[in-house]
């Protein structure tokens, strides 16, 4: 078992111990200390925006996002359902109306037509979410949310340093947002940020992060808000991580071309696109498609590699399926047959930030052998 790979495994350094440490040694441990605003600062910087919000993880900063446009009762949002459940639950715990579209086949990420024509009187804001390394087309939809004067949420937890025509993700949403779990592009161990240029919207962002506190009365409370704050040491990390994150991306697309070399003449699997018209793929994780020539699914191509060594994770299971939202009665005839496929047949190998070069050619190895089991 300790030859196991996992699918991921992140990168410390000792510039992020140092950094942790000091936060040991001054005592500044809680979310008063002097790195939360420093990491806010930098991170909203490298991304192109006025305020950070730093906050628990990049579900809260998803609540926080959607509170702070207060999207409520009888509002309609558009999202993927090619996605994780928070985005979907931010939407549901604040009474607004998840409405999904499918996925393109080759990007995965949602169809900027598709979004168009979900569109109602109803439609309060889009939720874009970029997923797995390549970003969404970003043009269209700002065009449509421009045209039907919407907000837009723009989650790019999974594409931290990445870019749509040379801009950064996270710059094009009314309010966008991030995630620093171990497996993102820079971690905090837990941890999330809001950013936009708005300064009323940063505001608010900050007071639902913080309880909603009112500032010259405090322990006086006009709205709920949540206690999300990040921590000084999760900050102190970030700041750390934030240093090398040129050498991160570098490392993931790193992983990426090894993956490709090893793996692109596999007929027996779709490997995701190396880049678009608008953007290059930064490899959050490393997914594929099984063709639908093999007999197998991706459950159980997962479980027969997990027994040869290799950790893997099934692709995103669609939001129209889910059987929480399903119970709320959301979905009921909704059919979104990409989303449906790439859950079926899609699943991402070892793409951590301390994968190694034996290792990627290892786990290609034992995916073509795992595949070998399914074929004659
Ligand atoms: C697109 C997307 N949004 C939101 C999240 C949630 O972030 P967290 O795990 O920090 O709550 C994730 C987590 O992986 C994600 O991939």
């Amino acid at each position: 078992m300790s030859d196991f790979i996992p699918v991921n495994e992140p990168v410390i350094g000792e510039r992020e111990k140092e950094l942790v440490m000091e936060c040991l040694n001054t005592g500044w441990i809680s979310s008063e200390g002097p790195f939360v605003s420093q990491f806010e600062e930098a991170f909203s910087r490298r991304v192109g925006r006025n305020h950070g919000i730093a906050c628990v993880n990049g579900t809260a900063a998803l609540d926080i996002a959607v509170a702070a446009l207060k999207l409520g009762p009888g509002d309609e949002v558009i999202l993927p359902t090619f996605t994780i459940i928070s985005c979907a639950a931010a939407i549901v715990r604040a009474g607004a109306i998840p409405v999904v579209v499918d996925a393109d086949p080759h990007t995965w990420n949602m169809v900027p037509d598709q979004v168009a024509a979900a569109i109602t009187p109803r439609t309060a804001a889009i939720m874009v979410v970029h997923i797995y390394g390549l970003p969404v087309d970003m043009d269209p939809i700002l065009e449509i949310a421009n045209r039907h004067g919407l907000a837009v949420i723009e989650d790019a937890a999974e594409l931290i340093g990445g870019t749509y025509n040379s801009k950064p993700c996270g710059s094009f949403g009314t309010i966008s947002t991030f995630s620093f779990y171990p497996n993102k592009h820079i971690t905090t161990g837990e941890g999330g940020m809001v950013v936009t240029n708005d300064d009323a919207l940063a505001e608010r962002c900050r007071s639902l992060r913080n309880l909603c506190f009112l500032p010259n009365r405090r322990f006086v409370h006009e709205e709920l808000g949540w206690n999300y704050r990040m921590t000084n040491l999760q900050a102190a990390l970030g700041l750390g991580q934030l240093e090398q994150l040129d050498q991160f991306l570098s490392k993931k697309q790193w992983i990426g071309k090894k993956y490709n070399e090893h793996l692109s003449d596999c007929n027996e699997i779709r490997l995701p696109l190396i880049n678009t018209s608008y953007a290059e793929n930064i490899y959050w994780v490393f997914g594929f498609i099984i063709d639908e020539s093999v007999p197998c699914n991706a459950a159980t191509l997962i479980s027969t590699l997990a027994k040869l060594g290799v950790g893997c994770r099934p692709f995103f299971y669609p939001m129209h399926k889910q059987p929480v939202l399903k119970d709320l009665g959301l979905f009921a005839h909704t059919s979104l047959p990409i989303a449906e496929c790439l859950y079926e047949r899609g699943l991402y190998i070892p793409s951590g930030l301390a994968l190694r070069e034996e290792q990627i050619s290892h786990v290609s190895k034992m995916v073509r052998d795992a595949i070998g089991e399914f074929v004659s």
